[in-house]
């Protein structure tokens, strides 16, 4: 079997298409724009370009953005006291802390601070709580771009036997949540887990938010599965790089290694998952995309809810 590729570009135009509009339709209608504000703390590299991202994708979809960078060694008072007073902003709809955040900063407690009707993460234990109990609330980007893509392709999840290897706030839990509020039958796994491959085998859909590069394998995926590849990794080991990828595919990476040091790869060994899988996603290209154009609806959803709209 030869995998169809789901792209999450045309999926995340499509989402933001719609949240154009809808920005558009608010304006015209109730006379005002959404508004988010990022905070990045520190030097973090991967953080800039997320944020500077995000940002920009805001801008172009007629959402007001704001960007503010404290330095690296602020304290964790001045981090708390600069989401209280966006808490209090009414022109504020959507507050997002990039993480991670330095280390001396306790990331609970700021995110426990965040206003859970401005959380566009969903991250606070509030919107936590209510998507675990299946009820409206701010659901964190990047899993429920993954529900976009599943639904948006024409992938069943009623009924299906989904597995999502990791178990992270950000991703693999509320990944599970979602997948279970779509009535699938879900299973976690984790490192700790004994005989992975045994369970992952099981799955007719399989998410993989490990942080590993192609740490998934064929042995790991049923002939048939869709595979959904949430991981980000840079990799720079030219001999890694020729184990994940096909002949077809290997020479653009090796000359991006050559070029940039370093080419980006997912959680899943691309080469075996296409020959075994039905479905996959790319990365780059997949599930990545997704995330920011979710963070825009959400940040027009929180508008909206705030607003009882
Ligand atoms: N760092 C990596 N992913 C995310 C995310 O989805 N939200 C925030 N705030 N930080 C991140």
């Amino acid at each position: 079997m030869t995998a169809k590729i789901l792209s999450g570009r045309e999926i995340a135009e499509s989402i933001k298409e719609e949240v154009r509009n809808e920005v558009a339709r608010l304006f015209e209608e109730q006379g005002f724009r959404p508004g988010l504000t990022v905070v990045r703390v520190g030097e973090d590299p991967a953080s800039a370009v997320y944020v500077g991202n995000k940002v920009k994708t805001s801008h172009e979809l007629g959402i007001v953005s704001e960007h503010i960078h404290l330095e690296a060694d602020t304290t964790h008072d001045e981090v708390l006291s600069t989401v209280k007073r966006l808490n209090r902003r009414d022109d504020i709809d959507g507050i997002l802390v990039q993480l991670p955040l330095p280390d001396h900063i306790d990331e609970n407690a700021i995110l426990e601070a965040i206003d859970p009707q401005k959380d566009v993460d969903g991250f606070h234990p509030m919107n936590v709580g209510r998507l675990n109990q299946g009820q409206r609330s701010l659901v964190p980007c990047t899993p429920a771009g993954v529900i976009e893509i599943l639904k948006r392709s024409g992938i069943g999840i009623a009924g299906k036997h989904a597995v999502v290897v990791g178990r992270s706030n950000i991703v693999g839990k509320p990944m599970a949540a979602l997948l279970l509020k779509e009535n699938a039958t879900v299973t976690i796994c984790h490192s700790r887990t004994t005989d992975l491959p045994s369970i992952t085998r099981q799955a007719d859909i399989l998410v993989a938010a490990i942080g590993k590069a192609g740490f998934v394998r064929g042995e790991h995926i049923r002939e048939g599965a869709t595979v959904i590849d949430v991981g980000i990794n840079s990799v720079s080991d030219i001999d890694l790089a020729a184990d994940l990828f096909s002949e077809e595919d290997l020479p653009k990476r090796l000359a991006a290694i050559e070029k940039r040091g370093s080419t980006l790869v997912g959680d899943v060994n691309p080469k075996e998952a296409i020959e075994k899988a039905a479905n996959f996603t790319p990365v780059p290209g997949g599930v990545g995309l997704l995330t920011v154009a979710m963070l825009m609806k959400n940040t027009v959803e929180a508008a909206k809810m705030r607003r009882n709209l």
